[in-house]
């Protein structure tokens, strides 16, 4: 049986990534299992989400993926504890370097958490994104 918190995790993932852009439901789980997965929660309730994929190719490496904090949470500081918390897990891991493809229109998002844009805007499920970067020290 699935874990509660992972359903909602899913759900949201659903609501505030998949559905505004119109994909269907559960549309990107395909790393799931392979990877940490990092929450907020408000009380019991499940408020914001992120996973950590390690690379396959660059064992130095890993993307931050499925960042999604609740619509009515948002703009409120969660978004940037996750991602630090994920920051400081990955530095215990030994890992390097954080990679993630923004959503152009939040890289603002990651630039304040310290990623940096390289290579070319490429488009991703429909949507123009950036490749970002963090180099860990
Ligand atoms: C983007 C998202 C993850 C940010 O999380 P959040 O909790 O709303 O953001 P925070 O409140 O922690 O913001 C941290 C900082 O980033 C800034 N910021 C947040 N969203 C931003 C955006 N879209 N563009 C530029 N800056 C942004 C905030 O102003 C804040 O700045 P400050 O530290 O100077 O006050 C969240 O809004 C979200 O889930 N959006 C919809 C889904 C999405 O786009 N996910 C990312 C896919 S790549």
């Amino acid at each position: 049986m699935l874990d509660p918190l992972y359903q909602e995790e899913r759900a949201l993932r659903n609501v505030v990534l998949l559905r505004p852009i119109g994909l269907p439901d559960h549309a990107w789980e395909m790393n799931d299992s392979n990877s940490w997965h990092f929450i907020a929660l408000d009380g019991n309730k499940l408020v914001g989400c992120v996973v950590l994929f390690p690379s396959a190719s660059k064992k130095s490496s890993a993307q931050l993926m499925q960042m999604a904090i609740a619509n009515n949470y948002q703009g409120k500081g969660i978004g940037k504890q996750m991602v630090l918390k994920l920051l400081q897990f990955a530095k215990e891991q030994g890992l390097k370097e954080i990679t993630c493809h923004s959503r152009k229109n939040v890289n603002g998002f990651y630039e304040k958490l310290g990623f940096t844009v390289y290579g070319n805007d490429f488009e991703e499920v429909g949507i123009p994104h950036s490749h970002m970067r963090l180099v860990l020290n």
